[in-house]
């Protein structure tokens, strides 16, 4: 680099630097003034400043990631805890008109914090109150406000009716803003798809401060925002579901099974019956590092987790024959209606009222996390599996999900909708990496361990690219500097990785529905310049 160019980023940073600390005040106040002369109706208790004495309080309520709960994590300069739609769009207009980027949170569970950290100055729009949730049982359908978590839309759905259901992920607390936007997948996946498969209208507020609905915005946006991520085209304040029908009771189960034991075996012949498995039947594998005897030692247990969408006298036959190693016994299933098992499967003691799910999560803490996906196309073979083991137990801290696709996952085209993950996949690799001590330098090994795991990965999993599940965001594989709006090549990095060839559909649509970029983030979709 030249003394030049050194001399002049050095320039520029200290302007950003300087300008921050001492206009932030006032470029808060200038937003402030236009929201308050651009409603109709004035309200006191919509925004809370970084004043204001609930300020953390209100930032911190969404937050899952305690990697960024910190002092020093960038704090926005306001959070918008919209009330009403016209909340939503006279923020968007002050934000423009005062150069400030919006970040925007639902549940707040999003891996990387997008919804509420960044380097450049921001205000949080914030759809917590936005969560009711009206379901019409005629047409079994519900349409769902983007601030109401899963939990609430299970509840809300079964007790009108236990018989329907909607495919979504397995804990209560994730957003429907984020979750659908990014895709949405849980236990019903194998019969029904995704969340976004069963998605048939929505609403957004887009650049302008329009509200759009599916007719309104065009087919093109409407393919976008399921699974192509929201916050890259507006904010979506509702989305309508149409709803499944499960049977009256479920069967679940949960093998465990020890590698002293023969896991390992049965692991191997999981990866090549469970994408072939009967669609009601889905087996999720999970292992884990647990202590065994008094000294300390460590081994890998494996959990196989099991739903089936019927009852256990239909299932035991279906399991003895296409996968007799699991050894499952009747004693080891239990039968209830799709909603309580929903307890079963975020390990919670069955039986739990089902008021609970509306709570915020109790879940046990850790919670600094480094999460990463990987998608299997062919078996890992058996030596390299015994060697995932043992690196899991030198790591200590690493467990992972291993979720089987097939059955609906794969009659849909990779082109319906933006999220590419379909035919050809064996199953996709949840990465968890979580821990409790909070120094820097812990945090950087955890992290550092995340990474080393996903390079030993790297010979048994897709490559070129080397796919990722947008809801399981992960930072490492390329992001935006959310000052530069001109990095499509830094973008088809992660774009690729996430989107496959959609990735080229998604800049289209984003050129033509945000032409300026005002709606961008760090792993946001960019414009295509001319
Ligand atoms: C404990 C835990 C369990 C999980 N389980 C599953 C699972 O089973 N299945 C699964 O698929 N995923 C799962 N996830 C991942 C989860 O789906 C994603 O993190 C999802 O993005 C969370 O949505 P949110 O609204 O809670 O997050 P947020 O952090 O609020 O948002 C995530 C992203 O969506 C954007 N966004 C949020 N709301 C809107 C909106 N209204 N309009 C436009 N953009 C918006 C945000 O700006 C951000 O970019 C899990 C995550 C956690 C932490
Ligand atoms: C903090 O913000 C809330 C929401 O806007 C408002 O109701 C409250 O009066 C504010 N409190 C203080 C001390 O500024
Ligand atoms: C926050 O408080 C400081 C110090 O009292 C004041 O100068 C500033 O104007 C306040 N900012 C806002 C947005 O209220
Ligand atoms: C509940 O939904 C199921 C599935 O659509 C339907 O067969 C049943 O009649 C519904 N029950 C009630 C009480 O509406
Ligand atoms: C598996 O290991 C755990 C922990 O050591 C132990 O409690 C359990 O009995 C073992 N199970 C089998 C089937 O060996
Ligand atoms: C399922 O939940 C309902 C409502 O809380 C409860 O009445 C019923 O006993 C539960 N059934 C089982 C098997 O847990
Ligand atoms: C983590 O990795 C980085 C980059 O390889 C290295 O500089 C750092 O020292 C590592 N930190 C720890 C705590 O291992
Ligand atoms: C912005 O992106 C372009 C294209 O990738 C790159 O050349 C430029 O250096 C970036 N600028 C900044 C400030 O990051």
């Amino acid at each position: 680099m030249t003394t030049l160019r050194k001399l002049s980023l050095l320039l520029i940073t200290l302007t950003i630097v300087f300008s921050i600390s001492t206009t932030s005040q006032s470029i808060i106040q200038n937003f402030l003034n236009c929201f308050s002369q651009s409603l109709i109706s004035p309200t006191s208790d919509v925004i809370y400043t970084q004043n204001n004495t609930s300020f953390l309080t209100i930032l911190n309520k969404k937050i899952h990631n305690k990697r960024f709960k910190t002092a020093t994590t960038p704090k926005p300069l306001a959070i918008i805890t919209a009330k009403e739609s016209s909340h939503v769009q006279v923020t968007l207009k002050c934000a423009k008109s005062n150069n400030i980027q919006i970040r925007i949170r639902s549940g707040g569970h999003d891996y990387e914090g997008s919804s509420y950290v960044s380097d450049v100055p921001f205000v949080i729009i914030d759809l917590l109150h936005l969560n009711s949730i009206y379901v019409n049982l005629q047409e079994e359908t519900a349409w769902v406000e983007s601030g109401a978590t899963t939990g609430k839309i299970y509840y809300t759905i079964a007790k009108k009716n236990n018989s329907l259901a909607f495919p979504a992920g397995v804990c209560f607390s994730v957003g429907a803003g984020g979750h659908f936007s990014g895709g949405g997948y849980g236990n019903l996946m194998r019969k029904f798809g995704l969340s976004i498969d069963n998605i048939i209208d929505a609403k957004i507020v887009d650049v302008n401060g329009n509200i759009l609905d599916r007719k309104s915005m065009g087919e093109d946006l409407f393919w976008a925002i399921r699974g192509g991520g929201g916050a890259s085209f507006g904010v979506i304040l509702s989305w309508k579901l149409k709803l499944v029908q499960v049977t009256p009771q479920v069967t679940v189960f949960n093998v465990k099974r020890n590698v002293s034991d023969g896991a390992t075996d049965v692991v191997y012949k999981w990866q090549l019956i469970a994408p072939k498995l009967h669609k009601d039947l889905f087996i999720r594998v999970q292992p884990n590092v647990v202590q065994i005897g008094q000294e300390g030692k460590k081994a890998v247990q494996v959990s196989f987790i099991g739903q089936f969408l019927g009852t256990v006298e239909k299932l035991l036959p279906l399991v003895s024959e296409s996968f007799p190693e699991l050894g499952l016994k009747k004693s080891e299933c239990i039968s209830m209606p799709w909603i309580n098992s929903t307890f079963f499967w975020y390990d919670m003691p069955i039986g739990t009222p089902l008021e609970t799910m509306l709570n915020e999560p109790n879940y046990p803490q850790p919670n600094y996390f480094k999460f990463k996906s990987d998608y299997v196309k062919k078996p890992i073979p058996k030596e390299a599996i015994e060697s995932i083991w043992k690196l899991m137990i030198e790591g200590e801290t690493l467990h992972m999900q291993w979720n089987p696709y097939g059955g609906r996952m794969e009659e849909i085209l990779s082109s319906e909708t933006p999220f590419p993950h379909r035919a050809g996949n064996l199953f996709l690799i949840q990465y968890i990496n979580t821990w409790i001590e909070q120094s820097p330098e812990v945090i950087d090994r955890h992290v550092n361990f995340s990474r080393l795991f996903y390079k030993f990965m790297t010979p048994y999993v897709s490559n070129s690219p080397r796919e990722a599940f947008l809801n399981y965001r992960d930072g490492d594989i390329g992001a935006n500097h959310p000052s530069n709006v001109t990095t499509i090549e830094i973008s088809r990095t992660y774009g690729s990785k996430y989107f496959k060839e959609n990735f080229e559909r998604l800049v289209n649509v984003k050129t033509k529905v945000d032409p300026e970029n005002f709606f961008r983030y760090e792993q946001s979709i960019p414009i295509r310049s001319h």
